[in-house]
């Protein structure tokens, strides 16, 4: 049996935290709080770095939820269980997701979506049952991010927003499904749906791009392009199945014009990867008028307006956007961590960096940089 929530106590615990927008993360001791009812606390064991813990670090729309302590990539064991956990006990492996699934809200019971009514993307910085934080320093809150908060040697998730693992997973590479590349994987497999012998368009070659390229190729489409002003990427994007490179700064002509050519007239899917909505608007320009279909992943940094021409939705095309690949996470995960495990989805290539948590700030540069596709940050000494 799991231990009471009584038992569990609040903890002191290292953690990376952010003081104020882009300033690098400070090391502090912080206070982590036991789990309140239908919570976790997890021992975290691996967190990677995600693009979008980047943007908000960066962004200063937000100043009052700093400081703040971001990471929403890991993997982990359960340290404790709050009142009401029955799915989990102490000891568990699980990854955390930064869209629960409660399995019991409209949305979730409807199969169709997997942006659960309450415990959907979490924004202003604290839990989602009693609007707090968990942690603190000498009383100060520090604000979560996303209601996980990886970024430390212990997180408070909701219960809803974990899912158990195998034991057998390697924590240091499963932790990736945690956003990354499930959203690419999602994306292809189960928004968009591609089909054998597809034309396929990426916009932007990170962790998310090449994990639309990994799942696309394993569907069987015929032709990857990849779009990216990082030349690096071409070399790293073939070995994920991409099959030609545009480097928007080497064309003399529109990127749409360009991609109509090569594939008699446009993409059958487009996938905007970067986090940019003048790409939205390239990826759905670079579609099949007749059928195309673009998918958005990225989180903009600035201008969230999406700008397109009319005629580009009446001739046919779909424009989508999806979180967390549309997978609900609970339902959905474990397979995909199945596959990953049969050797199907193949996780190794995206790792570049392996770094200790005293090093994290190498990791934030790195991103920054376009030096690296996923650093992962081991937790634990
Ligand atoms: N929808 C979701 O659920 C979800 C989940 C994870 C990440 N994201 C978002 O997806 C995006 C990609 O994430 P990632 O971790 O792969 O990021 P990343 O930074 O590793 O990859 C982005 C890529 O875009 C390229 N790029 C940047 N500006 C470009 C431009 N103007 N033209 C062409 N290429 C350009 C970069 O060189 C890089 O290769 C981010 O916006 C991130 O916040 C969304
Ligand atoms: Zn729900
Ligand atoms: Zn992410």
């Amino acid at each position: 049996m799991s231990s009471p929530a009584k038992c569990a106590t609040v903890l002191t615990c290292k953690a990376a935290v952010a003081w104020g927008p882009g300033e690098p993360l400070a090391l502090e001791e912080v206070e982590i709080d036991p789990p309140e009812a239908m919570e976790i606390r997890i021992k975290v064991a691996c967190s990677s770095l995600c693009r979008s813990d980047i943007t908000q670090w960066e962004s200063k729309a937000q100043p009052s939820l700093f400081p703040r302590i971001f990471g929403h990539e890991a993997s982990g064991v359960v340290e404790s269980v709050g009142e009401g956990v029955t799915e989990f006990e102490v000891g568990d492996h699980v990854l955390t997701v930064f869209i629960g699934e409660c399995q019991s809200c409209k949305h979730c019971f409807s199969g169709r979506s997997n942006i659960c009514q309450k415990l959907g993307l979490e924004r202003k910085g604290v839990m989602h049952t009693n609007k707090k934080t968990r942690f603190s320093i000498k009383g100060r809150p520090i604000y979560h991010y996303c209601a996980v908060s990886s970024f430390s040697e212990y997180a408070v998730v909701h219960s809803g927003c974990a899912v158990k693992i195998s034991k057998d997973a390697p924590m240091d590479r499963i932790c990736l499904l945690s956003c990354g590349v499930a959203t690419g994987f999602g994306a292809v497999w189960k928004v968009a749906d591609v089909s054998k012998g597809s034309a396929v368009v990426i916009f932007g070659l990170g962790t998310v791009g090449l994990s639309v390229a990994q799942a696309a190729k394993l569907r069987g489409a015929s032709q990857i392009i990849g779009v990216d002003n990082n030349p690096r990427k071409f070399e790293k994007g073939k070995s994920f199945g991409v099959t030609s490179f545009i480097n928007p700064d080497d064309c003399n002509e529109p990127i749409p014009q360009v991609i109509k050519r090569m594939t008699d007239g446009g993409a059958d899917y487009s996938f905007e990867c970067i986090g940019d909505t003048g790409a939205v608007t390239t990826a759905l320009q670079s579609c099949s008028d007749a059928w195309g279909m673009t998918v958005t992943l990225g989180v903009p940094k600035t201008n969230p307006e999406v700008s397109l021409h009319y005629a580009q939705l009446l001739s046919g095309k779909t424009l989508k956007g999806s979180l967390f690949g549309g997978w609900r996470p609970k339902t959905d995960l474990p397979s995909l961590v199945q596959k990953c495990m049969d050797k199907e989805i193949h996780l190794d290539g995206f790792v570049t960096h392996d770094i200790i948590f005293d090093n994290i700030n190498e990791a934030f540069n790195l991103m920054k940089e376009g030096k690296c596709l996923r650093c992962v940050i081991h937790m634990q000494k």
